[in-house]
């Protein structure tokens, strides 16, 4: 039996929401409360398989422009979900952290967000990072602004400034890259998510609505992964030789 390949870090922008509830004639949020839901599925999913890290794009930097009740009711799923669900998740052995711009939060979320990484700060089953009110392109300047501020309290020389110094300044910077993306909602588009750690990403794209999300579903992106060839800038000739052990 060839050996099953599973992705050590999934990241996923879970759309389609609204379009979920509008073709229910429901408001938008009935869909966001559907998509709380679909959010387990998915965490199941990972701790079934033994999926190491699950990225979640809960909520991007744009999303605040979205109409002031819609963003009102999704702070409410946000800190309902945080207080329902942090203790089972801390069972399971799930360790949560926050990605984004987290002061844009009001107090009750950020205390609550700062809550669930401390009670399961020694958890090692799953890393569930959650990106909220997060930006990839806001990623790379945080570590651009970081690496000027050591160079300008001379912490650190502009020679040593290489791919691994911006890499250790980003947000996922002690994690692996993600090695699968999902999108769900039809949309082919990275939509500002983690724009440095994707560089090597397999992508994979449903027409599913995210609350339809069910593990048949995640299965076939696991499926389509397994078949697929990594080669990170190689030639497959030279992934064959590296795979044999002699030099490429
Ligand atoms: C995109 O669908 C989804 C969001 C902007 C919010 C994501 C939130 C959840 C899945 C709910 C809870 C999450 C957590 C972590 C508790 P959309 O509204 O853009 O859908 P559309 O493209 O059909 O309009």
């Amino acid at each position: 039996m060839p050996d099953i390949v599973i992705p050590r870090h999934l990241a996923v922008i879970m759309d389609g929401n609204g379009r979920w509830a509008e073709r229910r004639h429901r408001p938008r949020m009935i869909g966001h409360r559907a998509g709380a839901r679909a959010v387990n599925v998915c965490i199941d999913f990972c701790l079934q398989r033994g999926i190491e890290v699950l990225t979640l794009f809960a909520f991007s930097s744009e999303n605040w422009k979205r109409p002031e009740e819609e963003v009102g009711a999704l702070m409410k799923l946000f800190l309902n979900a945080l207080e329902r669900e942090v203790d089972e998740l801390h069972r399971r052995g799930v360790r949560v952290r926050f990605i984004g711009e987290r002061e844009r939060f009001a107090a009750p979320i950020r205390e609550r967000m700062a809550a669930a990484e401390a009670l399961t700060a020694g958890n090692a089953r799953l890393t569930l990072a959650i990106a909220a009110s997060y930006g990839g392109r806001q990623d790379i300047a945080a570590a651009a602004r970081a690496l000027a501020a050591e160079v300008a309290g001379g912490r650190l020389r502009v020679e040593d400034i290489d791919e691994a110094a911006v890499d250790a300044r980003t947000a996922l910077a002690d994690l692996p890259a993600p090695d699968l993306f999902i999108r769900t909602g039809g949309d082919h588009r990275i939509s500002n998510f983690l724009l440095w750690q994707l560089a090597y990403t397999e992508l994979w794209f449903t027409e599913t609505l995210w609350p339809d999300l069910d593990a048949s579903v995640l299965q076939q992106a696991l499926d389509d992964f397994a078949g697929r060839e990594r080669r990170f800038g190689l030639t497959g000739a030279q992934l064959a030789q590296n795979r044999e052990g002699t030099p490429a």
